[in-house]
């Protein structure tokens, strides 16, 4: 199984896997949205023969009222064959890494079912969001839906460490080679 970012040749079969998943579905120009917008952020799991088994479609907030820059989920699903591995955890962790490193998010949002259990689980339990909200009626067929947030501080630590390291590295080239006694 193999995680990359999404291009824009995998938005058609982002949208199949979310037409199988989920009662929530958009306009191919909402793909295209997030991926020419923030070509960054969504990312796809394909199988050994690369076809799409799961996806995140995600995008940064452009709250006026929200100075924090802040990413958000659009979407996550994963094909039911493909359940119970991990993908949804490490597309959720790719999409949030990338939002650090791209565009300095510190913290990401999504909205989920109050019925979702699985994924309820997995955001609470796997990957620690919180609920910030209940939003009443908020799905078209008049569900609540929780909105969460997950604080992304760790991958800022993760992304401060990563960038310290070449700098150190510099420290060490930048120096006189030994020379050799003769
Ligand atoms: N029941 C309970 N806990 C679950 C379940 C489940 N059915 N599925 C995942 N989890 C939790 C577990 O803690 C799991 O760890 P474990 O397997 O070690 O116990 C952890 O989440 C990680 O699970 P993953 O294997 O990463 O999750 P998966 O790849 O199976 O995908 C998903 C989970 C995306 C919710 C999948 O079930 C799915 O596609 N469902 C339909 C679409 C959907 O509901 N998408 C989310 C809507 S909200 C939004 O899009 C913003």
């Amino acid at each position: 199984m193999n995680i990359r970012c999404a291009t824009p040749n995998d938005l058609m079969n982002m949208q199949h896997c979310n037409l199988l998943c989920l009662p929530e579905n958009y306009q191919m120009k909402y793909y295209f949205y997030h991926g020419l917008s923030w070509p960054q952020l969504s990312y796809v799991a394909e199988d050994h023969g690369g076809t799409i088994v799961g996806y995140v479609l995600a995008k940064m907030e452009e709250d006026p009222e929200d100075s924090v820059p802040h990413g958000h989920i659009t979407s996550l699903a994963v094909k039911r064959s493909h359940r119970r591995l991990g993908l949804a955890q490490k597309l959720m962790d790719q999409a949030s890494r990338a939002m650090v490193e791209n565009f300095k998010a510190q913290y990401v949002s999504l909205h989920v079912r109050k019925s979702n259990r699985a994924a309820l689980h997995l955001y609470t339990e796997t990957l620690k969001f919180s609920i910030s909200e209940i939003e009443p009626k908020y799905y078209a067929d008049g569900e609540d839906a929780y909105a969460m947030r997950r604080d992304l501080s760790e991958f800022r630590e993760k992304c401060e460490a990563d960038a310290e390291i070449p700098a150190i590295k510099g420290i060490f080239e930048a120096k006189e080679p030994i020379k050799q006694e003769q």
